[in-house]
């Protein structure tokens, strides 16, 4: 059976939950790799909507769902999502759900530290999720985060947590002038969260061998996208895990050797939430008719999202980096009606054409777009399942973004729901 990486090829949002829970039937486990609780993965099945941000979107077709090492987990958040979805009649426990116990730990004082940094940066911010994403990675990278593993070892865990707190207790207090922390207030909270938990702590690594031995299908699924990577995308405007297809394997504890199949989820036109460059937004009416039709809110912090034309050199530079082996096409039905549709086919600067994404993401900033224009379609788009169906200019555009990448357009997709989709090629059917 093959394994897939399902990841975003653009700056994160790009239906990835819908197209993880698409192809979640041919798979028998999925994985989230990396990332926390600032992802918000968005499936809608027989209308129902769902939104996860830390269980993988496998859950809702009862397969088994795995958090993988590379994940930095908020437990209250994890804590609150399975009751959300207990609440939706989605059963956690039935559906094998394992936490590796490697994952690092978000403590209070990383959601402080994330919220005052930002507060200090002032018009320069990141633009975050305030999750406390960035400080739990500098913790881990720093060797002395706290691991989820940490928490069935009290003398472990008060050791660590006097340590960090020492440290960050000290910068929050005279760096940034925020509030502090006592060991004993977080001490008892998250020793109760760690019984909650205990059923579901394992060594996924292991769990994942043991699948692929016995022929299973596993499903990776990415969050954030290409361009919010922390050595890929528009640094220092990103996030801070690997989010590119390599991250996968080191996330998980899965060699590369083990992947079939990179796919790339990309709308067919580009959003952004938080700051940072961003060459093809538009700020006119036709951004304003992207943002109201694609309803483009974040699902996590209620953020509008920055609109802007399809950039194939973003795209580019996501096949490169990921060693995508095919697209998911998403958002389609949202270009319907619009009379003219262009596409970024590169960049200039002083006159110079760039056909790559500039190495120093700070240029992006100064780079005009060079767009082509093509002829939009006027028919409704909408829920349409069979390519031969969709209009034919909806053809030529897909048919270019293809040429432009490099890639097949393996996937459309042509609303919110899971049938709303078209399945030209199934990445679970792709042998290398
Ligand atoms: P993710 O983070 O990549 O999983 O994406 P989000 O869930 O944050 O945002 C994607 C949004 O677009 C969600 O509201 C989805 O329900 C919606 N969506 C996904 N695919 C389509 C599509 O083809 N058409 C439309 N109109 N909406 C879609
Ligand atoms: P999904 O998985 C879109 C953005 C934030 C900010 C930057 C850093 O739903 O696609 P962080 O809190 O991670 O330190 O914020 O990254 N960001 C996302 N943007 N979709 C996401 O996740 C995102 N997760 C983080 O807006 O610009
Ligand atoms: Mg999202």
């Amino acid at each position: 059976m093959a394994n897939v990486i399902i990841m975003g090829a653009q700056w994160g949002d790009e239906g990835k939950g819908k197209i993880v829970d698409l192809l979640t039937e041919q798979a028998d486990a999925v994985v989230r790799f990396q990332g926390g609780h600032n992802a918000g993965h968005t499936l809608v099945v027989d209308g129902k909507k769902y939104v996860l941000h830390l269980i993988p979107s496998g859950i809702i077709r009862g397969k088994k769902c795995f958090i993988g090492n590379g994940v930095v987990l908020d437990p209250t958040a994890l804590i609150d999502e399975m009751q959300e979805m207990a609440n939706l009649g989605v059963s956690i426990t039935g559906a094998g759900f394992k936490i590796s116990a490697l994952t690092h730990l978000i403590m209070p004082y990383h959601r402080e530290l994330d919220i005052a940094r930002e507060k200090r940066k002032g018009k320069g911010k990141i633009g975050t999720t305030g999750r406390g994403i960035g400080p739990t990675y500098e913790d881990k990278m720093a060797r002395r985060g706290i691991r989820l593993s940490d928490l069935y070892n009290r003398q472990v865990f008060e050791a660590k947590l006097q340590e960090n707190l020492a440290y960050h207790n000290f910068m929050l207090e005279n760096f940034y002038n925020a509030a502090t922390f006592t060991l004993e207030s977080i001490r008892d909270d998250y020793l109760r969260m760690a019984d909650t938990l205990a059923p579901f702590v394992d060594d996924v690594g292991t769990l994942l061998a043991d699948a692929m031995d016995a022929g299973q299908a596993i499903l990776f699924e990415g969050a954030q996208g290409t361009m919010l990577d922390v050595d890929h995308g528009t640094y220092p405007y990103v996030t801070s895990s690997s989010v590119v297809a390599g991250g996968a394997c080191s996330g998980s504890g899965v060699g590369p050797t083990h992947i079939d199949y990179v796919l790339g989820v990309t709308k067919a036109y580009t959003t952004r939430v938080g700051s940072g460059p961003f060459p093809t937004e538009l700020t006119d009416a036709i951004g304003k008719h992207l943002y109201t039709v694609g309803h483009e809110v974040g699902a996590s912090t209620g953020r509008p999202r920055r609109c802007g034309w399809f950039d194939a050199v973003v795209l580019r530079h996501a096949v490169r980096a990921n060693g995508i082996t095919g697209l998911a096409l998403t958002k389609l039905d949202v270009l319907d009606g619009l009379k003219t549709i262009k596409i970024c086919v590169a960049y200039q600067r002083n006159g110079r054409r760039m056909e790559t994404m500039p190495a120093d993401p700070s240029i992006m900033d100064v780079c005009e777009p060079i767009f082509e224009e093509m002829p939009g379609w006027s028919e409704p788009t909408v829920g349409i399942e069979r390519f031969e169906d969709l209009p034919q200019n909806a053809r030529d555009y897909i048919q270019r973004l293809e040429s432009l990448t490099g890639v097949p357009a393996d996937i459309l997709s042509t609303g919110p729901d899971r049938v709303q989709t078209i399945l030209r090629r199934n990445p679970f059917s792709h042998t290398r």
